[in-house]
Protein backbone atom coordinates (compact mmCIF):
# COMPACT_ATOMS: atom_id res chain seq x y z
CA UNK A 1 0.00 0.00 0.00
CA UNK A 2 0.83 3.68 -0.86
CA UNK A 3 0.85 6.11 1.82
CA UNK A 4 -0.14 9.16 1.09
CA UNK A 5 1.34 12.27 3.19
CA UNK A 6 -1.65 15.14 3.03
CA UNK A 7 -0.33 18.66 2.91
CA UNK A 8 -1.39 20.75 5.78
CA UNK A 9 -2.68 23.87 4.20
CA UNK A 10 1.36 25.23 3.98
CA UNK A 11 1.09 28.69 2.96
CA UNK A 12 3.97 30.32 1.54
CA UNK A 13 5.19 32.87 3.38
CA UNK A 14 6.28 36.55 1.43
CA UNK A 15 5.58 34.51 -1.80
CA UNK A 16 3.02 36.51 -3.85
CA UNK A 17 2.42 35.23 -6.86
CA UNK A 18 0.17 37.05 -10.06
CA UNK A 19 0.12 38.16 -13.63
CA UNK A 20 1.13 41.82 -12.50
CA UNK A 21 4.05 40.72 -9.70
CA UNK A 22 7.60 40.06 -10.48
CA UNK A 23 8.84 37.56 -8.56
CA UNK A 24 11.39 37.66 -5.76
CA UNK A 25 14.95 35.95 -6.29
CA UNK A 26 15.59 34.76 -3.14
CA UNK A 27 15.19 31.16 -0.88
CA UNK A 28 12.43 31.36 1.65
CA UNK A 29 12.23 28.46 4.15
CA UNK A 30 8.73 27.90 5.99
CA UNK A 31 8.11 26.34 9.70
CA UNK A 32 8.39 23.01 8.31
CA UNK A 33 11.74 23.10 6.85
CA UNK A 34 10.41 23.12 3.30
CA UNK A 35 12.25 25.64 1.25
CA UNK A 36 11.90 27.42 -1.88
CA UNK A 37 13.76 28.65 -4.64
CA UNK A 38 12.16 31.41 -6.72
CA UNK A 39 12.66 33.94 -9.13
CA UNK A 40 12.11 31.96 -12.47
CA UNK A 41 10.07 33.28 -14.67
CA UNK A 42 8.76 30.36 -16.16
CA UNK A 43 8.01 26.52 -15.54
CA UNK A 44 11.04 25.07 -14.73
CA UNK A 45 12.00 21.87 -16.50
CA UNK A 46 15.74 21.02 -15.70
CA UNK A 47 17.57 20.86 -12.42
CA UNK A 48 21.02 19.75 -10.88
CA UNK A 49 22.67 19.41 -8.08
CA UNK A 50 26.87 19.80 -7.04
CA UNK A 51 28.61 17.86 -4.54
CA UNK A 52 30.69 20.57 -4.46
CA UNK A 53 29.33 22.96 -2.01
CA UNK A 54 25.65 23.11 -1.83
CA UNK A 55 24.95 24.34 -5.63
CA UNK A 56 22.03 23.87 -7.92
CA UNK A 57 21.31 24.42 -11.15
CA UNK A 58 17.49 25.29 -12.63
CA UNK A 59 16.69 25.44 -16.63
CA UNK A 60 13.31 27.25 -17.29
CA UNK A 61 10.73 28.03 -20.08
CA UNK A 62 12.03 31.51 -19.74
CA UNK A 63 15.11 30.94 -21.28
CA UNK A 64 17.45 31.44 -18.63
CA UNK A 65 19.70 29.10 -16.46
CA UNK A 66 19.63 29.89 -12.81
CA UNK A 67 22.53 29.23 -11.03
CA UNK A 68 22.18 29.12 -7.12
CA UNK A 69 25.55 29.41 -5.63
CA UNK A 70 24.59 28.05 -2.23
CA UNK A 71 20.89 26.40 -1.39
CA UNK A 72 22.09 25.99 2.34
CA UNK A 73 22.25 29.66 2.70
CA UNK A 74 18.72 31.52 2.74
CA UNK A 75 20.20 34.89 1.37
CA UNK A 76 21.39 33.20 -1.51
CA UNK A 77 20.78 34.95 -4.55
CA UNK A 78 20.62 33.16 -8.25
CA UNK A 79 23.00 34.22 -11.16
CA UNK A 80 20.95 33.44 -14.42
CA UNK A 81 22.85 32.81 -17.65
CA UNK A 82 20.98 34.33 -20.67
CA UNK A 83 22.08 32.94 -23.76
CA UNK A 84 19.23 30.18 -24.94
CA UNK A 85 17.40 31.79 -27.54
CA UNK A 86 14.09 29.18 -26.17
CA UNK A 87 13.07 27.06 -23.30
CA UNK A 88 16.10 25.32 -21.41
CA UNK A 89 15.03 21.95 -20.81
CA UNK A 90 18.25 20.18 -19.06
CA UNK A 91 20.86 21.28 -16.92
CA UNK A 92 24.31 19.51 -15.23
CA UNK A 93 27.56 20.83 -13.40
CA UNK A 94 30.66 20.43 -15.61
CA UNK A 95 33.89 20.22 -13.31
CA UNK A 96 34.38 22.50 -10.28
CA UNK A 97 33.51 25.76 -12.58
CA UNK A 98 31.41 24.76 -15.60
CA UNK A 99 27.53 23.85 -16.51
CA UNK A 100 26.19 23.04 -19.66
CA UNK A 101 23.14 23.40 -20.48
CA UNK A 102 20.59 22.25 -23.45
CA UNK A 103 17.09 23.99 -24.88
CA UNK A 104 14.17 24.17 -27.57
CA UNK A 105 16.84 26.25 -29.35
CA UNK A 106 18.56 23.10 -30.96
CA UNK A 107 22.13 23.94 -28.47
CA UNK A 108 23.77 23.25 -25.91
CA UNK A 109 25.91 25.74 -24.13
CA UNK A 110 28.68 25.49 -22.05
CA UNK A 111 28.94 28.31 -19.13
CA UNK A 112 32.03 29.46 -16.82
CA UNK A 113 29.85 29.89 -13.58
CA UNK A 114 32.50 31.99 -12.32
CA UNK A 115 32.17 34.90 -14.77
CA UNK A 116 28.54 34.04 -15.46
CA UNK A 117 29.39 33.64 -18.99
CA UNK A 118 28.61 30.98 -21.92
CA UNK A 119 32.12 30.20 -22.85
CA UNK A 120 30.88 27.67 -26.34
CA UNK A 121 27.84 27.13 -27.96
CA UNK A 122 27.35 23.67 -29.30
CA UNK A 123 25.80 23.68 -32.77
CA UNK A 124 24.51 20.98 -34.98
CA UNK A 125 21.34 19.45 -33.63
CA UNK A 126 18.04 19.67 -35.99
CA UNK A 127 15.57 19.61 -32.61
CA UNK A 128 15.08 20.65 -29.31
CA UNK A 129 17.86 18.77 -26.87
CA UNK A 130 16.31 17.59 -23.94
CA UNK A 131 18.89 16.22 -21.52
CA UNK A 132 22.83 17.24 -21.42
CA UNK A 133 25.02 14.63 -19.09
CA UNK A 134 28.80 14.82 -18.76
CA UNK A 135 30.63 12.10 -18.27
CA UNK A 136 32.12 11.40 -14.73
CA UNK A 137 35.70 11.85 -15.46
CA UNK A 138 34.56 15.62 -16.92
CA UNK A 139 35.71 14.73 -20.78
CA UNK A 140 32.87 14.67 -22.46
CA UNK A 141 29.16 15.89 -22.69
CA UNK A 142 25.98 13.76 -24.45
CA UNK A 143 23.05 15.43 -25.85
CA UNK A 144 19.63 13.75 -26.54
CA UNK A 145 17.41 15.51 -29.69
CA UNK A 146 14.27 15.17 -30.78
CA UNK A 147 16.34 14.78 -34.27
CA UNK A 148 16.36 11.41 -33.45
CA UNK A 149 20.26 11.25 -32.79
CA UNK A 150 22.52 11.44 -29.53
CA UNK A 151 25.60 14.04 -29.94
CA UNK A 152 29.18 13.92 -28.26
CA UNK A 153 30.57 17.03 -27.53
CA UNK A 154 34.27 17.70 -26.10
CA UNK A 155 33.71 19.10 -22.62
CA UNK A 156 36.74 21.15 -22.66
CA UNK A 157 36.63 22.64 -26.16
CA UNK A 158 32.81 21.93 -27.18
CA UNK A 159 33.89 20.62 -30.45
CA UNK A 160 31.45 18.22 -31.86
CA UNK A 161 32.68 14.75 -31.81
CA UNK A 162 30.09 12.71 -33.30
CA UNK A 163 26.50 11.46 -33.50
CA UNK A 164 24.86 8.18 -32.83
CA UNK A 165 21.78 7.63 -34.79
CA UNK A 166 19.68 4.98 -35.36
CA UNK A 167 16.62 5.32 -32.87
CA UNK A 168 13.60 5.33 -34.88
CA UNK A 169 12.00 8.60 -33.34
CA UNK A 170 13.25 11.75 -31.15
CA UNK A 171 15.38 11.21 -27.77
CA UNK A 172 14.59 12.10 -24.47
CA UNK A 173 17.61 11.54 -22.37
CA UNK A 174 21.19 10.44 -23.09
CA UNK A 175 23.20 8.65 -19.86
CA UNK A 176 27.10 7.61 -19.77
CA UNK A 177 28.62 4.79 -18.11
CA UNK A 178 30.85 5.41 -15.39
CA UNK A 179 33.82 4.91 -17.63
CA UNK A 180 31.93 6.75 -20.54
CA UNK A 181 32.82 4.01 -22.81
CA UNK A 182 29.05 3.12 -23.54
CA UNK A 183 26.26 5.61 -24.16
CA UNK A 184 22.74 5.06 -23.16
CA UNK A 185 19.98 6.59 -24.94
CA UNK A 186 15.91 6.66 -24.08
CA UNK A 187 13.87 7.29 -27.25
CA UNK A 188 9.85 7.94 -27.78
CA UNK A 189 10.30 4.47 -30.19
CA UNK A 190 10.02 2.68 -26.98
CA UNK A 191 13.71 1.22 -26.53
CA UNK A 192 16.90 2.07 -24.85
CA UNK A 193 20.05 1.42 -26.47
CA UNK A 194 23.28 1.51 -26.23
CA UNK A 195 26.27 3.01 -28.36
CA UNK A 196 30.23 2.45 -28.06
CA UNK A 197 31.55 5.66 -27.40
CA UNK A 198 34.83 5.24 -29.09
CA UNK A 199 33.29 3.84 -32.92
CA UNK A 200 29.34 5.48 -32.05
CA UNK A 201 28.48 2.09 -33.47
CA UNK A 202 24.89 0.54 -31.62
CA UNK A 203 25.92 -2.23 -29.41
CA UNK A 204 22.15 -3.20 -28.46
CA UNK A 205 19.07 -2.59 -27.79
CA UNK A 206 18.81 -2.44 -24.01
CA UNK A 207 15.10 -2.71 -24.05
CA UNK A 208 11.74 -2.34 -25.27
CA UNK A 209 8.93 -0.57 -23.44
CA UNK A 210 6.71 -0.23 -26.48
CA UNK A 211 5.60 2.97 -24.93
CA UNK A 212 8.10 6.42 -25.12
CA UNK A 213 10.81 6.02 -22.77
CA UNK A 214 11.14 9.80 -20.93
CA UNK A 215 13.74 9.50 -18.39
CA UNK A 216 16.69 7.25 -18.01
CA UNK A 217 19.33 6.56 -15.01
CA UNK A 218 22.42 4.12 -15.44
CA UNK A 219 23.50 2.49 -11.81
CA UNK A 220 27.28 1.36 -12.90
CA UNK A 221 28.11 -0.08 -9.79
CA UNK A 222 25.30 -2.07 -8.96
CA UNK A 223 24.89 -3.02 -12.84
CA UNK A 224 21.08 -1.43 -13.20
CA UNK A 225 19.55 1.12 -15.40
CA UNK A 226 16.42 2.47 -14.51
CA UNK A 227 13.49 3.91 -17.07
CA UNK A 228 10.45 6.44 -16.54
CA UNK A 229 7.98 6.41 -19.70
CA UNK A 230 4.97 8.09 -21.10
CA UNK A 231 2.50 5.25 -20.28
CA UNK A 232 4.10 5.60 -16.69
CA UNK A 233 6.02 2.58 -16.61
CA UNK A 234 9.07 3.35 -14.27
CA UNK A 235 11.45 -0.53 -14.81
CA UNK A 236 14.92 -1.27 -13.50
CA UNK A 237 16.45 -3.76 -15.86
CA UNK A 238 19.74 -5.59 -15.18
CA UNK A 239 22.23 -4.47 -17.17
CA UNK A 240 23.61 -7.65 -18.14
CA UNK A 241 21.09 -9.64 -18.91
CA UNK A 242 18.44 -7.54 -19.29
CA UNK A 243 15.80 -8.62 -16.75
CA UNK A 244 13.05 -6.74 -15.34
CA UNK A 245 14.60 -6.41 -11.76
CA UNK A 246 11.73 -4.44 -10.48
CA UNK A 247 8.40 -2.87 -12.20
CA UNK A 248 7.12 0.10 -10.14
CA UNK A 249 4.51 1.20 -12.61
CA UNK A 250 1.67 2.90 -10.68
CA UNK A 251 -1.45 4.71 -12.24
CA UNK A 252 -0.29 8.13 -13.27
CA UNK A 253 1.76 9.02 -16.20
CA UNK A 254 3.75 10.05 -17.79
CA UNK A 255 6.83 9.49 -15.92
CA UNK A 256 8.56 13.13 -16.71
CA UNK A 257 11.18 12.53 -13.87
CA UNK A 258 13.88 10.50 -11.90
CA UNK A 259 16.98 11.03 -9.57
CA UNK A 260 19.13 9.14 -7.58
CA UNK A 261 20.44 10.35 -4.17
CA UNK A 262 24.16 10.22 -3.47
CA UNK A 263 24.63 6.94 -2.42
CA UNK A 264 21.60 5.08 -4.77
CA UNK A 265 19.64 4.34 -2.01
CA UNK A 266 16.84 6.00 -3.00
CA UNK A 267 15.61 6.87 -6.36
CA UNK A 268 12.63 9.31 -6.40
CA UNK A 269 10.00 9.32 -9.90
CA UNK A 270 8.06 12.63 -10.87
CA UNK A 271 5.23 12.37 -12.75
CA UNK A 272 2.91 14.36 -14.82
CA UNK A 273 0.19 14.63 -12.40
CA UNK A 274 2.21 16.54 -9.97
CA UNK A 275 3.68 13.60 -7.49
CA UNK A 276 6.76 12.67 -6.34
CA UNK A 277 7.22 8.46 -5.34
CA UNK A 278 10.39 7.79 -3.47
CA UNK A 279 11.95 4.35 -3.91
CA UNK A 280 14.16 2.17 -1.75
CA UNK A 281 16.38 0.86 -4.21
CA UNK A 282 16.98 -2.49 -1.59
CA UNK A 283 13.88 -3.93 -2.12
CA UNK A 284 12.58 -1.23 -4.34
CA UNK A 285 9.00 -1.02 -1.85
CA UNK A 286 8.03 2.80 -2.11
CA UNK A 287 9.83 4.69 0.96
CA UNK A 288 7.44 8.17 0.23
CA UNK A 289 4.84 8.87 -1.94
CA UNK A 290 3.37 12.80 -1.81
CA UNK A 291 1.91 15.49 -3.90
CA UNK A 292 4.76 17.54 -4.48
CA UNK A 293 2.01 20.35 -6.58
CA UNK A 294 -1.88 20.86 -6.45
CA UNK A 295 -1.85 20.35 -10.83
CA UNK A 296 0.82 20.18 -12.92
CA UNK A 297 3.99 17.94 -13.53
CA UNK A 298 7.07 17.73 -11.85
CA UNK A 299 9.11 18.05 -14.99
CA UNK A 300 12.45 18.05 -12.56
CA UNK A 301 14.10 16.82 -9.56
CA UNK A 302 17.68 16.56 -8.16
CA UNK A 303 18.66 15.14 -4.88
CA UNK A 304 21.36 17.26 -3.16
CA UNK A 305 24.06 15.47 -0.69
CA UNK A 306 22.49 15.59 2.77
CA UNK A 307 19.36 13.42 0.88
CA UNK A 308 16.89 16.18 0.49
CA UNK A 309 14.86 16.23 -2.88
CA UNK A 310 15.05 19.62 -5.37
CA UNK A 311 11.67 19.48 -7.85
CA UNK A 312 10.68 21.62 -10.29
CA UNK A 313 7.41 22.08 -12.57
CA UNK A 314 5.02 24.11 -14.06
CA UNK A 315 5.37 26.61 -10.38
CA UNK A 316 8.72 29.17 -11.32
CA UNK A 317 9.36 27.83 -7.64
CA UNK A 318 12.22 24.92 -7.05
CA UNK A 319 11.02 23.58 -3.61
CA UNK A 320 13.54 21.23 -1.37
CA UNK A 321 12.15 18.39 0.31
CA UNK A 322 13.43 17.70 3.55
CA UNK A 323 13.04 13.58 3.30
CA UNK A 324 14.43 12.85 6.16
CA UNK A 325 11.51 14.32 8.29
CA UNK A 326 8.09 13.52 7.77
CA UNK A 327 6.32 15.45 5.06
CA UNK A 328 3.87 17.60 6.50
CA UNK A 329 4.13 20.34 3.08
CA UNK A 330 2.04 20.66 0.30
CA UNK A 331 3.84 21.93 -2.54
CA UNK A 332 3.25 25.50 -3.63
CA UNK A 333 -0.64 26.35 -5.02
CA UNK A 334 0.26 28.54 -7.74
CA UNK A 335 -3.00 30.42 -8.59
CA UNK A 336 -2.16 33.35 -10.99
CA UNK A 337 -5.81 34.08 -11.84
CA UNK A 338 -8.51 34.44 -10.07
CA UNK A 339 -11.35 32.80 -12.07
CA UNK A 340 -10.96 29.86 -13.71
CA UNK A 341 -10.74 30.01 -17.71
CA UNK A 342 -14.36 28.89 -18.34
CA UNK A 343 -15.82 32.06 -16.72
CA UNK A 344 -12.98 34.21 -18.58
CA UNK A 345 -14.11 36.45 -21.96
CA UNK A 346 -12.50 35.08 -25.05
CA UNK A 347 -10.25 37.47 -25.18
CA UNK A 348 -8.81 37.21 -21.33
CA UNK A 349 -8.72 33.33 -21.86
CA UNK A 350 -6.76 33.64 -24.77
CA UNK A 351 -4.02 35.14 -23.54
CA UNK A 352 -3.99 33.42 -20.59
CA UNK A 353 -3.67 30.14 -22.15
CA UNK A 354 -1.29 31.43 -24.89
CA UNK A 355 0.56 33.58 -23.90
CA UNK A 356 0.36 34.68 -19.89
CA UNK A 357 3.23 31.95 -19.42
CA UNK A 358 5.59 33.90 -21.44
CA UNK A 359 3.92 38.10 -21.05
CA UNK A 360 3.10 40.21 -18.56
CA UNK A 361 1.27 43.20 -18.46
CA UNK A 362 3.11 45.46 -17.04
CA UNK A 363 5.75 48.18 -18.22
CA UNK A 364 9.07 46.31 -17.05
CA UNK A 365 9.86 42.74 -17.97
CA UNK A 366 10.24 40.14 -15.55
CA UNK A 367 11.56 37.48 -15.60
CA UNK A 368 9.20 35.87 -18.05
CA UNK A 369 10.35 34.74 -21.74
CA UNK A 370 8.75 37.71 -23.01
CA UNK A 371 8.82 41.49 -23.14
CA UNK A 372 6.47 42.77 -21.22
CA UNK A 373 3.15 44.05 -22.99
CA UNK A 374 1.74 46.26 -20.81
CA UNK A 375 2.71 49.09 -22.58
CA UNK A 376 2.91 47.83 -26.04
CA UNK A 377 -0.20 49.51 -28.50
CA UNK A 378 1.88 52.32 -30.31
CA UNK A 379 5.05 51.33 -29.37
CA UNK A 380 7.94 50.28 -31.85
CA UNK A 381 9.02 46.77 -31.67
CA UNK A 382 11.43 45.74 -30.10
CA UNK A 383 11.65 48.31 -27.76
CA UNK A 384 10.72 47.94 -24.19
CA UNK A 385 13.02 48.83 -21.74
CA UNK A 386 14.68 46.16 -19.95
CA UNK A 387 14.17 43.50 -22.21
CA UNK A 388 17.35 41.62 -24.08
CA UNK A 389 15.35 41.47 -27.70
CA UNK A 390 16.82 39.25 -30.41
CA UNK A 391 17.74 41.41 -33.61
CA UNK A 392 15.16 40.52 -35.52
CA UNK A 393 12.81 42.71 -33.34
CA UNK A 394 14.97 45.54 -32.94
CA UNK A 395 15.77 46.25 -36.45
CA UNK A 396 11.93 45.62 -36.63
CA UNK A 397 10.23 48.73 -38.16
CA UNK A 398 6.84 47.24 -37.17
CA UNK A 399 4.80 49.33 -34.37
CA UNK A 400 2.09 47.32 -32.60
CA UNK A 401 -1.11 48.14 -32.67
CA UNK A 402 -4.53 46.46 -33.74
CA UNK A 403 -3.46 45.82 -36.84
CA UNK A 404 -0.25 44.88 -36.49
CA UNK A 405 -0.83 42.44 -33.80
CA UNK A 406 -3.90 40.63 -35.50
CA UNK A 407 -1.36 40.17 -38.12
CA UNK A 408 1.51 38.99 -35.89
CA UNK A 409 -0.78 35.84 -35.09
CA UNK A 410 -2.79 35.81 -38.37
CA UNK A 411 0.68 34.58 -40.48
CA UNK A 412 2.89 33.97 -36.93
CA UNK A 413 5.80 35.11 -35.55
CA UNK A 414 8.07 33.60 -37.97
CA UNK A 415 6.24 35.48 -41.20
CA UNK A 416 5.89 38.91 -39.38
CA UNK A 417 9.29 38.92 -37.69
CA UNK A 418 11.39 36.38 -39.48
CA UNK A 419 14.24 35.18 -36.58
CA UNK A 420 11.99 36.30 -33.48
CA UNK A 421 12.75 33.98 -30.82
CA UNK A 422 9.41 33.79 -30.04
CA UNK A 423 8.11 30.43 -30.53
CA UNK A 424 5.66 30.21 -34.28
CA UNK A 425 2.36 30.23 -33.22
CA UNK A 426 -0.86 31.24 -34.75
CA UNK A 427 -5.02 31.90 -33.75
CA UNK A 428 -6.82 30.04 -36.88
CA UNK A 429 -9.87 32.05 -35.97
CA UNK A 430 -10.11 35.76 -36.70
CA UNK A 431 -13.00 36.20 -33.72
CA UNK A 432 -10.15 34.78 -31.25
CA UNK A 433 -7.71 37.43 -32.73
CA UNK A 434 -9.83 40.32 -32.49
CA UNK A 435 -11.04 39.06 -29.32
CA UNK A 436 -7.10 39.03 -28.01
CA UNK A 437 -6.10 42.18 -28.72
CA UNK A 438 -9.59 43.72 -27.66
CA UNK A 439 -8.78 42.33 -23.97
CA UNK A 440 -5.49 43.75 -24.29
CA UNK A 441 -6.13 47.15 -25.56
CA UNK A 442 -8.57 47.41 -22.62
CA UNK A 443 -6.35 45.76 -20.04
CA UNK A 444 -3.08 47.85 -20.90
CA UNK A 445 -4.92 51.23 -20.93
CA UNK A 446 -4.32 51.89 -17.32
CA UNK A 447 -0.27 51.40 -18.14
CA UNK A 448 -0.42 53.25 -21.49
CA UNK A 449 1.78 57.20 -20.62
CA UNK A 450 1.22 58.45 -23.62
C1 LIG B 1 6.93 30.75 -25.29
C2 LIG B 1 6.96 32.15 -25.04
C3 LIG B 1 6.02 33.09 -25.74
C4 LIG B 1 4.66 32.96 -25.92
C5 LIG B 1 3.78 31.81 -25.52
C6 LIG B 1 4.22 34.20 -26.53
N1 LIG B 1 5.28 35.02 -26.74
FE1 LIG B 1 5.22 36.90 -27.48
N2 LIG B 1 7.25 37.01 -27.38
C7 LIG B 1 8.07 36.06 -26.85
C8 LIG B 1 9.44 36.48 -26.98
C9 LIG B 1 10.67 35.70 -26.52
C10 LIG B 1 9.41 37.72 -27.64
C11 LIG B 1 10.62 38.57 -28.03
C12 LIG B 1 11.02 38.12 -29.42
C13 LIG B 1 12.37 38.59 -29.88
O1 LIG B 1 13.06 39.36 -29.19
O2 LIG B 1 12.74 38.13 -30.97
C14 LIG B 1 8.01 38.04 -27.86
C15 LIG B 1 7.55 39.18 -28.48
C16 LIG B 1 6.22 39.55 -28.59
C17 LIG B 1 5.75 40.79 -29.12
C18 LIG B 1 6.61 41.94 -29.63
C19 LIG B 1 6.83 42.84 -28.44
C20 LIG B 1 7.82 43.94 -28.66
O3 LIG B 1 8.11 44.62 -27.67
O4 LIG B 1 8.31 44.12 -29.77
C21 LIG B 1 4.38 40.80 -29.03
C22 LIG B 1 3.43 41.90 -29.46
C23 LIG B 1 4.01 39.52 -28.48
N3 LIG B 1 5.14 38.79 -28.21
C24 LIG B 1 2.72 39.13 -28.20
C25 LIG B 1 2.35 37.87 -27.78
C26 LIG B 1 0.98 37.44 -27.61
C27 LIG B 1 -0.24 38.34 -27.79
C28 LIG B 1 1.04 36.13 -27.30
C29 LIG B 1 -0.12 35.18 -27.10
C30 LIG B 1 -1.00 35.00 -28.22
C31 LIG B 1 2.44 35.73 -27.22
N4 LIG B 1 3.19 36.83 -27.53
C32 LIG B 1 2.90 34.47 -26.86
C33 LIG B 1 7.68 34.88 -26.25
C34 LIG B 1 6.40 34.39 -26.27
Amino acid sequence: MRSFFKGMGVGFKGMSVGLFVSLLSCLQANANGFATLSGHGGPIMGLAYSATGARALSGSFDYSVGYWPDISDETSKPIWLEGHKAAVNSVAFWGKIGAVSGGDDFALIIWDLATATALHRLEGHKGKVLSVKVSKNQKLIASAGWDGRAGLWDAQTGKHLRWFEGHKSSLNDVAFSDDAAILYTASHDGTVRSWDVATGAQRRIETRHGFGVNRLIINDAQGWLVYGALDGGTRVIDIKTGTVLADITLDRKPILSLALNNDASRLAVGDGNGYIMVLDTADWTVARDFRAVKAGPVWALAYANDGRLLSGGLDETIAIWPLDGRIAAQGPDKQPFHRPPAEMENGERQFVRKCSICHNLGSAPDRRAGPPLGTVFGRRAGTAKGYSYSSALTSSNVVWNEETIMELFRIGPDALTPGSKMPMQQIAKEQDRRDLVNYLKRVTRAHDTR
